[in-house]
Formats: structure tokens, sequence, C-alpha cells
């Protein structure tokens, strides 16, 4: 007997399930020991040959699958950072990673995130501490001591994705951000004119922060 057809609706449907299953998951388990082609597992100087970001703030430096394509489909990545006394990694969020970040050496590193309730969670950290951004959330690195701060992230996706805040928030039409802001447009424009507007990560010593290298080592600003 023969098998009935497969009607068009249900190869829609699963392309359609299928393809929300990749949006909105985490990156898969592997299911080969490596990716195909893979032939190098060690990456040289990552401060030199990494994807390196690098600002008034210090730099940071990166991994991508094209750089160092071992770590395709393992779920992971890593990033190193060296921040200058008040350099500060601004308020960022990956949405497709959790990151586990420890402090090296100098500090300490003022460290943060906001929480779907609302709640800041603020810490102090010293060489040796770790601290942990959940996936998704705003946070952010401030050097509050005197000394370069040297720290390292892993995050759990091989691509995590970087929005920073304010530059994300900066790119909605103005109307609908002076709404939300609950200012004029023309406040908006000036704020606008001073940004830095790259949507990816953004190192940077503001003059205008009021930190002062080694002072105000608080969790309370
Ligand atoms: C980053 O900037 C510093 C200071 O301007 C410079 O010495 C260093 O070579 C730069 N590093 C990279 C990788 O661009
Ligand atoms: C802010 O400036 C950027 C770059 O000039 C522009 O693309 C963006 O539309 C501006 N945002 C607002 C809300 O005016």
């Amino acid at each position: 007997m023969a098998m009935p057809p497969i009607r068009p609706i249900w190869v829609l449907l699963f392309a359609f399930l299928s393809s929300f299953t990749l949006l909105l998951a985490s990156d898969p388990d592997p299911v080969m020991d490596f990716a195909p082609g893979v032939n190098s597992f060690v990456f040289r100087d990552i401060y030199s040959n990494g994807v390196v970001v690098n600002g008034t703030g210090g730099i940071r430096a990166g991994l991508s699958t094209d750089k160092f394509p071992a770590i395709t489909t393992q779920g992971l990545t890593i990033v190193r950072f060296r921040i200058v006394p008040c350099g500060c990694q601004l308020a960022h969020s990956h949405p497709r990673a959790s990151e586990i970040l420890s402090l090296i050496s100098g500090g300490p590193l003022q460290v943060g995130f906001v929480d779907t309730k609302g709640e800041t969670h603020v810490n102090l950290l010293y060489p040796g501490d770790v601290t942990l951004f959940p996936r998704g959330m705003i946070h952010f690195e401030l050097n509050v001591g005197d000394k370069e701060a040297e720290y390292i992230s892993a995050l759990n996706s091989q691509n995590p994705g970087t929005l920073t805040a304010a530059a994300a928030l900066f790119r909605i039409p103005e109307r609908a951000l002076s709404t939300s802001l609950n200012l004029p447009a023309t406040l908006l424009q000036r704020i606008n004119s001073t940004l830095t507007h790259n949507i990816g990560p953004i190192l940077e010593k503001s003059g205008r922060s009021g930190c002062v290298p080694g002072r105000d080592i608080t969790v309370n600003f």
C-alpha cells in the first residue's frame, strides 16, 4: 500500500518549529568530537591575534569561530581584558551566554548586573575572585583601583553577542526613545552627540564620571 503524501503544511510547520528552536535554544551539545576541518587547538597571543577592541579604558581580546575554529560547536569562548584605573567596559549584555569572570591581578574591579526584578547586584572583585553575570542581564566592569586590572571571562556560547546598552537604546527612533526616557528630543540629541555608537563592546575611561583611581572603593556608586 502506498504511503500517504506528506502534506506541505506539515513541512512548513516543521521548518517553522526548527527555526524557532534554533533562534531560542542555547548552543546545542556537540554531536562529534570537534567541527570538521579543525586541526589546530592552540590559539597564540590573543592580545595580538584575537578579536581586539581597544579604547581609552583598556584592551579586550576575544575569539571567534573564524579566528579559532576549534571553538566551533563547543558552546564556549573566552575573553581577556586589561583595564586602566577608572576604565570601564560600558554596560552591555550577551543575548546568547552567561559569563563567568575572574580577576587575575590589579583592580579592585567593581562589577554588577541588573536582574529582571530590577534588583542591582554590585560587587567588588580582588585578585583571585570570580563573579557570574547571568545570560542576557545588563552588566558592567569598572576598575575602581589604582592599578591596571587584568581579568578573564568565559562564556557558554561560541558566539555570545554583545549589545552595549546605551548605544542600543539610542538606535530606537527618537519619539519612542523620548517617551522611554521622559526627556525632550533636544536633550536626547545632545546626549547622542557625545555617545560612542558601537553596538559591540566599548572600553572607556570617562573624564566626567567622577571616578578617581583608588578612591571610593565601594559598591555604593
Ligand atoms: C591599544 O592602544 C594602546 C594605547 O593607544 C596601544 O599602545 C596598543 O598598541 C593598542 N593595541 C592594539 C592591539 O591596538
Ligand atoms: C544617534 O546618533 C546616531 C549616529 O549619528 C544615529 O544613527 C541615531 O539615529 C541617533 N539616535 C537618535 C535617537 O537620534
